[in-house]
């Protein structure tokens, strides 16, 4: 077995879903420059986690968004280079079911990344749906962590229940959890108030990530009840999902108000007062420099409390990933 070297985290980090998808989120060619931008400004502000996926990009676009990043890091001189940490995460496909498959995929990103993957998390578990199938994948994320090939391991969309049988399996072999991402915002609040979560990875020392901390972008407050809505599927969500956070927004914006910051800036304060990293997306230099503002200053206990209240009381909730277990 190979020593892994040691993988440390920032306080933000930058999620890049939308780094090669056309059909949700508008992505073509022409962005190029200005994703290298947003790359260089998060690395030079210590924002050094990327999270991607290797299903960020299909068709043409194939793992776009690691071939992305493999390049800006390579490209990238400047401070914070060696704690760039590049974390992806390996697709539960119907056609991988050994450990083998999941060895393979690894080093395909580490191809298109051309450098080796930091953090391999799985992207989802087969639970809901193929019980069978997760048990090689989970021993293939075990075996590139014994084999040296990957810093750490991190699991996604797992609910308390699977990640404590998740973290006995890998215990056998002596292969620690680093990190757990699921969808978390003052819009998800499910993951911790229902499920528990942060307590227990608390207990087993696993570091939560939030994705999607800006509710793909509804916390940011630019949208609103009258539109112009985003095109395609979010913008129908958006349109249910508006008018029944109202009493939210409101909250946020006299929170952002009385500190001096954006409504964004405080959506990702609050991920990070609650112990999680939140990893927003970010598709312009302008939006990274905001959501950097949302570092190197904390929410009051009193503040966190009344933007729990607000989210609690709110009449609507992010729709859960499908393949969030229990
Ligand atoms: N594990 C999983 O299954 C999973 C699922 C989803 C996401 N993720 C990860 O989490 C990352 C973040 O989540 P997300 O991209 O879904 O949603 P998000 O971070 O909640 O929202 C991102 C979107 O909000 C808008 N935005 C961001 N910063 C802004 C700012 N300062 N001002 C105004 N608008 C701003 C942008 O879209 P517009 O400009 O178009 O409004 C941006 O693409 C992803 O990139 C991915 O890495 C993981």
């Amino acid at each position: 077995m190979q020593t892994n070297q040691e993988l440390s985290l920032p306080k933000m980090g930058c999620g890049t879903w939308a780094w090669g998808n056309q059909l949700l989120w508008g992505y073509n060619e022409s962005m190029d420059g200005q994703l290298q931008a947003v790359f260089n400004l998060c690395v030079s502000n210590g924002v050094t986690l990327f999270d991607t996926g290797d299903s960020y990009g299909t068709g043409r676009l194939n793992g776009r968004s690691e071939s992305l990043l493999g390049r800006f890091s390579q490209e990238y001189q400047g401070v914070n280079q060696e704690k760039i940490c590049i974390a992806t995460k390996l697709a539960a496909y119907p056609w991988r079911w050994t450990s083998q498959s999941m060895i393979n995929a690894c080093k395909s990103s580490a191809q298109r990344l051309g450098r080796n993957v930091d953090l391999v998390q799985m992207h989802w578990s087969t639970a809901n749906y193929a019980p069978w199938q997760e048990e090689g994948l989970l021993d293939g994320l075990a075996d590139l962590y014994e084999q040296g090939l990957v810093k750490g391991v991190g699991l996604s969309n797992y609910g308390t229940k699977r990640l404590q049988r998740v973290h006995q399996k890998f215990s056998e072999r002596g292969v620690p959890i680093k990190t757990l991402q699921v969808q978390y915002s003052l819009l998800s609040t499910y993951p911790v108030t229902e499920l528990g979560l942060k307590q227990v990875c608390d207990e087993l020392g696993i570091q939560l990530i939030a994705y999607s901390p800006l509710a793909l972008g509804i916390l940011t407050g630019k949208y609103s009840e009258k539109g112009p809505f985003p095109p395609g599927v979010r913008g129908l969500l958006f349109r249910q999902l508006l008018p029944g956070v109202r009493s939210l927004l409101q909250c946020l914006r006299e929170v952002a108000a009385s500190r001096n910051k954006t409504m964004s800036q405080v959506a990702l304060n609050w991920c990070i007062a609650k112990g999680t990293i939140p990893i927003p997306g970010a598709k312009s230099v302008q939006q990274a420099q905001e959501n950097i503002g949302a570092l190197g200053w904390l929410l009051d206990a009193g503040e966190v409390a009344e933007l729990d209240q607000a989210a609690a009381s709110s009449d609507k909730k992010m729709v859960q990933n499908i393949f969030q277990t229990k």
